[in-house]
């Protein structure tokens, strides 16, 4: 480390040594003393660190970082540095009402407050369940200040009756199972909770590892950070590196625009789709782009994405779980893969100050049935399907997570491949969905499409996780597992449904989808990326005209704000008006 004094001036030394204020300089002292910390410490032009910690016993997705953070912090003192973890508002996906989705933007935004209004040349970002990532990149973006990712890691495999169970997918299997009267409820309960057997987050390829996977494709994670489950020792050892690290970010003044650029984002796009990523990840992608003030939007991931073939054997598209991705070699093996293809900006800079194809030539998959070479993949054309029509101008089709039952059934008949023709069946909400699926009245058979609306993120808000709708218990006996189904929600990343989701603009805000009523025909094309309801141009111009919006009830200040100023699920659903704050703490030293 060099000396302190041939370098520029910290920013924290505008709080903790500035001579030209010497009373609030004892002010802020004082305080930051009173703990234990000497003044020298924090007068020696020693990088400040932050740690901003996601974990807590309401965030158990994160939890095992209350723990890492100690790790974390041998790394910065060894550096050099001075740690100072605080805590992020909490975001924990299963256990938030009315959904996590809510307090994304909440967390982003405080996360801004805190790097900015404190003294901190530098931020670690414990990542892990699905939107703390997001919410921590998001913040790092809009304030620019050196930020390094530590993900928790996965949870060790599920094992269930001799085989993985996946964290989420299980879920799915076993409430149709339970639906279809083949397992009891003390049954159903053991299948979910032998999916979850250890700290982490989840261990499928859902929105967690996803995001994780894709924060260490855009370089702001160490190589290999991704996927190390979170008992492992590798997992407090990468804690330790990752804050040695932050502190070498401040003396080399890499900041995230440095490494959140148009390529970085392209790379990741194009990891998502070869990891069979979840649908959640544009939504964050693109948040994270407009924070970092860099132009990316939803039909980025058809042209870039969807040619991109399936190479990672992880539920929920394929069969296995975070310890067998990790083994295999986790991102920078899959990094490697696609470079070999020439699919990636190889010279994007990465957190470790090399460029991504520095840190992934050599990593090659260690197992071929985990991680597929690019010529012999899982599946081709694994991206999501972005489509249009005139219900709204955008949603989203993972099409990779479609059952081979369900292409077979529906997608492969001959002259009709890739289309399905059916009546529209449609829900209000979660609420309206439970209380009339199994409805007889509604007449739902193998030729329907399930609707949900007012679920994005007005209507919800927040937008929830239930476009995945399962068919009624009568047709799921008779062996009709899955229907096509559509809404203006999004869906969990551990899902396989053939859902066509993330639909924006939502109902609420006077789409198409709005005046959808049950029994019209409706038509999904794969082929053009159509979705169509087949009304006479009069009878919708009629609808559309009558439409009124409807009452929707607060239930907490943040509620409201949040409705006030949040976008639509295509572009991220920022707070708009945050949006225009890039880059804010461009200058080193405060006065
Ligand atoms: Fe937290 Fe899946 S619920 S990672
Ligand atoms: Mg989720």
């Amino acid at each position: 480390m060099t000396d302190a004094s041939d370098r520029p001036r910290l920013r924290s030394q505008a709080w903790f040594d500035n001579p030209d204020e010497p009373g609030m300089t004892a002010l802020y002292l004082e305080r930051y003393l009173n703990y234990g910390l000497t003044e020298s410490e924090l007068r020696s032009g020693r990088p400040i660190i932050g740690i901003a910690q996601t974990g807590s016993e309401l965030a158990p997705c994160n939890r095992h970082h209350v723990e890492l953070a100690q790790r974390v912090k041998d790394g910065i003192r060894d550096a050099g540095g001075v740690p100072m973890e605080f805590p992020i508002h909490p975001i924990q996906e299963t256990g938030k009402r009315p959904t996590a989705a809510l307090d994304r933007n909440l967390a982003y935004l405080s996360l801004v407050e805190v790097l900015h209004g404190y003294p901190m040349d530098g931020v670690v970002l414990t990542t892990g369940c699905d939107k703390t990532t997001p919410a921590c990149l998001m913040g790092a973006a809009t304030v620019d200040l050196p930020a390094i990712v530590l993900s928790g890691g996965p949870m060790l495999d599920g094992q269930f009756a001799g085989r993985r169970v996946g964290s989420g997918s299980v879920i799915w299997e076993a409430r149709r199972l339970y639906a279809a009267g083949e397992i009891d409820y003390e049954r159903f309960m053991q299948m979910a909770a032998a999916s979850a057997p250890s700290a982490g987050h989840c261990n499928t390829m859902g929105t967690a590892l996803s995001m994780n996977s894709v924060a260490e494709g855009l370089g702001m994670s160490l190589p290999g950070c991704a996927s190390i489950p979170a008992p492992y020792r590798e997992r407090g050892q990468m804690a330790y590196r990752t804050g040695r690290r932050a502190v070498e970010l401040v003396l080399e003044d890499i900041r995230p625009s440095a490494i959140l650029t148009r390529e970085a984002f392209e790379n990741a796009i194009r990891l998502c789709s070869a990891i069979g990523g979840s649908t959640n990840v544009p939504v964050h992608l693109i948040a994270i782009a407009r924070h970092m003030g860099v132009p990316l939007d939803i039909e980025d991931w058809q042209t870039l994405g969807y040619e991109i073939p399936l190479l990672v054997n992880c539920q929920p598209a394929g069969e296995h779980l975070g310890e067998g991705f990790h083994r295999a070699g986790g991102v920078p093996a899959v990094l490697h893969e696609l470079l070999g293809q020439g699919l990636l900006h190889g010279e994007a800079l990465t957190v470790n100050g090399r460029t991504l194809a520095d840190n992934c030539r050599q990593a090659g998959s260690g197992d071929r049935d985990v991680i597929r070479p690019f010529d012999e993949p899982l599946i081709h054309n694994a991206g999501f399907l972005v489509m249009s029509g005139n219900l709204f101008d955008s949603a989203l089709m993972k099409t990779s997570a479609i059952s081979r039952h369900f292409r077979d059934a529906y997608l492969s008949r001959p002259g009709a491949e890739g289309i399905f023709e059916g009546r529209a069946i449609v829900f209000e909400g979660p609420e309206d969905y439970h209380a009339r699926i199994n409805d007889p009245a509604l007449g739902i058979d193998e030729d329907c499409v399930l609707f949900i609306r007012n679920c994005g993120p007005v209507g919800y808000p927040g937008s929830a996780e239930v476009v995945n709708m399962q068919p009624p218990d009568a047709l799921i006996r008779k062996g009709v597992k899955e229907l096509p189904c559509i809404g203006d929600g999004r869906q969990s990343g551990t899902s396989g449904s053939p859902s066509i989701l993330n639909a924006s603009p939502e109902a609420v805000r006077g789409s198409g989808l709005a005046v959808l009523r049950t029994g019209d025909p409706v038509r999904i094309d794969l082929n053009t990326r159509r979705v169509e309801v087949c009304l006479d141009a009069d009878e919708y111009q009629q609808r559309l005209a009558a439409w009124e919006p409807p009452a929707l009830t607060d239930q907490t200040p943040w509620q409201q704000l949040y409705r006030a100023n949040v976008g639509q699920l295509a572009q991220g659903a920022c707070l708009e008006p945050a949006v225009a704050f890039v880059r804010i703490d461009q200058t080193r030293g405060l006065p």
